[in-house]
């Protein structure tokens, strides 16, 4: 179902089944992923996703598509360390998440800060692990010396191994043999893309990473941004970006330029909890950008139409 938002057409959602998710992260793209995937051309051999974070669009694309390889880059290396775990030996992985799991049972607060101060020395895969599935909202924070600190959520006491286990070794299986992983920033990551690959990007949006963004371990300024992308429209490649969006009328961030060329859709996120909690009932649609050299691999297709499932395009199930 498509409507226009302001002159750009609206990606509304459809039933998709959710997959997966090896371990949650803000700001993962699970929920709107089969949807970024009906804007993938049918060949693609290579599927570049660099800003990975917890990879949803990858992990959807793989999964509609067992011949797609993949490349995977994040600038942060204890996200890049923890899949390589998970693409390495989940079962390991899943064991040092278990232990940790049972071992909170007595004082979990104190046990999550023992963790933290751990993790903050040795790196270790399985601590970061638990952190991620034991902090508030899922949320990695660093502070200026990039230490890892969050605090913990004493709701809840973190997903239960046998579920972390199955969803380790999914994703593991998904993608093992068919894909690479790299700790790099998103320009640098991205020279060995070809004109048939698709690259999708996620960044730090621009309404809270302007500054030193403590969301993640860097923020990234919206001006390196853009000429990155240049560079990649320069270079004829193809691809997706997912960034800033709107809340009813309120506007996160500013416009990519539309001397870039980019063709400009939107994706309809939902239902904003924020506004929610505010007696509001307003939506919030992020935005999606497509390079001139991903408009042209789709055909013919205006914005409005690639805003529809298309038989032609490989939809999510
Ligand atoms: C919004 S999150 C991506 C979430 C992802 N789409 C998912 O489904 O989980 C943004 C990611 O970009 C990474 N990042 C920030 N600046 C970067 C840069 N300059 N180059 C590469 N990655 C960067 C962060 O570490 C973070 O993991």
């Amino acid at each position: 179902m498509v409507a226009s938002d302001g002159g750009s057409p609206v990606i509304h959602g459809d039933r998709a089944r959710l997959l997966p998710s090896p371990f949650p992260y803000q700001g993962s793209k699970r929920r709107l992923a089969s949807r970024i995937l009906r804007l993938f051309p049918r060949e693609t051999p290579v599927l570049h996703e660099a800003f990975c974070g917890s990879a949803a669009v990858t992990l959807a694309a793989a999964t509609s598509n067992p011949d797609l390889r993949v490349s995977l880059s994040d600038l942060d290396a204890n996200i890049v360390n923890l899949w390589r775990a998970i693409l390495e030996n989940p079962d390991r992985l899943a064991a040092g998440y278990g232990a940790l799991w049972e071992a909170q049972e007595k004082d979990p607060e104190t046990f999550y800060y023992e963790v933290r101060g751990r993790f903050n020395i040795h790196r270790d895969e399985a601590d970061f692990l638990f952190l991620l599935l034991r902090c508030v909202k899922s949320a990695v924070r660093y502070n200026k010396a990039g230490e890892f600190n969050q605090s913990p959520d004493l709701r809840r006491r973190g997903t239960a191994p046998s579920r972390v286990t199955k969803n380790l070794r999914w994703a593991s299986q998904l993608l093992r043999g068919r894909s690479s992983i790299q700790q790099q920033e998103f320009e640098n990551a991205l020279t060995v893309a070809k004109p048939d690959d698709l690259i999708y990007m996620d960044p730090p949006y621009q309404g809270v990473s302007a500054k030193r963004d403590a969301r993640y371990l860097v923020g990234l300024d919206p001006q390196v941004l853009v000429a990155g992308l240049e560079e990649l429209t320069r270079r004829n490649l193809s691809f997706i970006l997912s960034y800033d969006g709107k809340t009813g009328d309120i506007e996160h961030g500013e416009r990519l330029p539309t001397d870039l060329g980019l063709t400009h859709l939107y994706l309809d996120a939902g239902t904003s909890s924020q506004a929610t909690l505010l007696g509001r009932k307003e939506r919030t649609v992020e935005s999606l950008y497509l390079s001139p050299a991903l408009i042209a691999r789709l055909g013919e297709l205006s914005p409005r139409e690639l805003a529809t499932p298309q038989p032609n395009l490989p939809l999510a199930q």
